[in-house]
């Protein structure tokens, strides 16, 4: 057996969906639950482990007593480098391939914990991506709790939930690709509880094919079946922001705890010995928080389209003629793989007129720079973290969905939390200008900001002493420890 106080504790064995908007809510949850005093093992895939190590040192990797990494391969062919970037290949080929390593590496701890030498306590719960359902058979072979995590939106969840009604009436998959620009995706849906008055465009963007054996419906399907089957789900959203959603959601699944915004939770539990860990993927290139140290407050649009987000080079430019030509001062983060083909390529023009205003970086540390006062407005994809993390901020934004859940979390934040415009998929370079000069200075530039102030008031309340993230997550923190002793 292990020796000593350490093998007492419930051991988590924590894994995210190898994605940068699933590993950071993962890795805050983590780090949660090891201040509650849970030993965690965070299993990240070769790919991603080598990945830390390229792009941030030994350190990025390296374990605690109680807070340590392993590895599982994520079943892509080696040389596919950038599969990894391509979620249908990535959500495929964890759901095949995951499990078999992954019991493994639950014996090999269980063994280790065997061991007079160990510090290492037996596995007593997993907490898991609900895109790495695979997970659920290991835990019920061993007889743990299988906890899942969902690391997208609430509103989205729903929408993936009714996808089965959706095949059932007829409304995917499409009949042909005339669909997409006939009209048929402006469809009011009125009978899903939580989401009235949205339109079919509006829901998950996998819902959009016209394949009747599409692999990300067939995906969502087995992850809808697999939640029903959760022990509980952890969401990243808090109770006054999604409440009649959560309501919709409880009332069809296993318990779930609403305990966000995470990365405001972790920020108040003043754990500094888990500084050094951090789940980014690329650098961040932190001059430009000295340049926004010297903008006016308010006065800088910060642009920024996640991880995934693939654009054309025709699409760049219109953004980039429409921040251009808005003159407005401009943090613009351009991943190395943002466009298809081509890296970003400006004609010297095009680069003088943006240099005037802006910076351009490659990685930036996203929260601090939403927190930044000089931002003044966000245009973003949507992803989930970026949504959350900005209205926690009190930063309005100018959405532009690239897929997934995104299109629910636009028109979340333009129909029901009212801090949000949306630029046609079909990007022009005015209309980026005149969105840009409306959310930094316009009339409904300055409601929207009024509005995300609001949320930003009720994020930190819902984490703060008796508020509902705080209360939601205490709940569970003893559920699971009385689960697991
Ligand atoms: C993906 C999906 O696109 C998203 O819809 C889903 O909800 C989660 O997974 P991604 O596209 O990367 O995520 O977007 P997002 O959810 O916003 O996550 C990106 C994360 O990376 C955020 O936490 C953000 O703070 C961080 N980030 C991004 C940085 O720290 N620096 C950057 O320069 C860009």
């Amino acid at each position: 057996m292990a020796s000593n106080l350490q093998a007492n504790k419930p051991h988590a064995v924590c894994v995210p969906l190898p994605s940068q908007g699933h590993l950071n809510p993962m890795l805050n949850l983590a780090k949660l639950l090891h201040h509650k005093g849970f030993h965690i093992t965070y299993v990240n895939t070769h790919f991603n482990h080598n990945r830390f190590l390229r792009s941030r040192g030994p350190d990025a990797v390296a374990s605690l007593p109680d807070f340590r990494f392993e590895e599982i391969p994520d079943g892509l062919p080696p040389s596919d480098a950038d599969a990894t970037q391509f979620i249908p290949s990535l959500c495929d080929s964890t759901r095949r391939t995951c499990l078999v390593p992954f019991r493994q590496l639950l014996r090999k701890l269980n063994d280790e914990s065997s061991s007079h030498s160990s510090n290492v306590p037996p596995v007593s719960c997993i907490v898991s991506d609900s895109a790495m359902f695979f997970t659920g058979k290991a835990a019920d072979e061993i007889g743990i709790p299988n906890v899942y995590l969902w690391t997208a939106s609430a509103c989205s969840f729903l929408g993936y939930l009714y996808c089965p009604q959706l095949i059932h009436n007829g409304l995917t998959p499409l009949k042909d690709e005339s669909y997409l620009r006939n009209g048929y995706l402006d469809t009011i849906i009125d009978w899903i509880p939580g989401l009235k008055g949205i339109r079919l465009k509006d829901l998950p963007s996998f819902i959009r094919t016209t394949d009747p054996n599409d692999i990300m419906m067939d995906f969502i399907l087995e992850v809808n079946t697999a939640m029903h089957k959760a022990s509980s789900i952890i969401l990243n959203t808090f109770e006054e922001l999604d409440h009649q959603v959560l309501e919709a959601l409880s009332s069809i699944l296993p318990p779930i705890y609403p305990i966000g915004p995470l990365h405001l939770l972790v920020s108040q539990i003043n754990d500094h010995s888990l500084d050094s860990i951090s789940a980014n993927l690329w650098k961040e290139e932190l001059e430009c928080l000295q340049w926004l140290n010297t903008k006016k407050p308010r006065s800088v649009v910060y642009v920024n389209f996640g991880s995934i987000t693939i654009m054309s080079p025709q699409q760049l430019q219109e953004f980039a003629w429409g921040l251009a030509n808005s003159e407005k001062p401009l943090v613009w983060v351009i991943r190395p793989d943002l466009v298809k083909g081509d890296s970003a390529v400006f004609s010297y023009e095009l680069l003088t007129k943006i240099k005037k205003v802006g910076i351009m970086i490659s990685w930036c540390p996203q929260e601090k720079v939403l927190s930044h006062p000089s931002i003044g407005g966000f245009l973003t994809h949507c992803g989930w973290n970026s949504m959350i993390e900005s209205l926690s901020a009190g930063v309005p934004v100018v959405c532009w969905p690239f897929f997934a859940d995104q299109q629910t979390n636009c028109w979340s934040s333009c129909n029901e939390w009212g801090i949000g415009m949306e630029i046609d998929s079909n990007v022009r370079r005015d209309e980026v200008e005149n969105l840009v000069k409306e959310i930094l200075e316009g009339e409904k530039g300055t409601k929207m900001r009024e509005k995300a102030m609001e949320w930003k008031r009720k994020a930190e309340n819902a984490i703060g002493p008796g508020g509902s993230s705080l209360l939601n997550f205490e709940k569970m923190n003893l559920e699971y420890q009385l689960l697991t002793y």
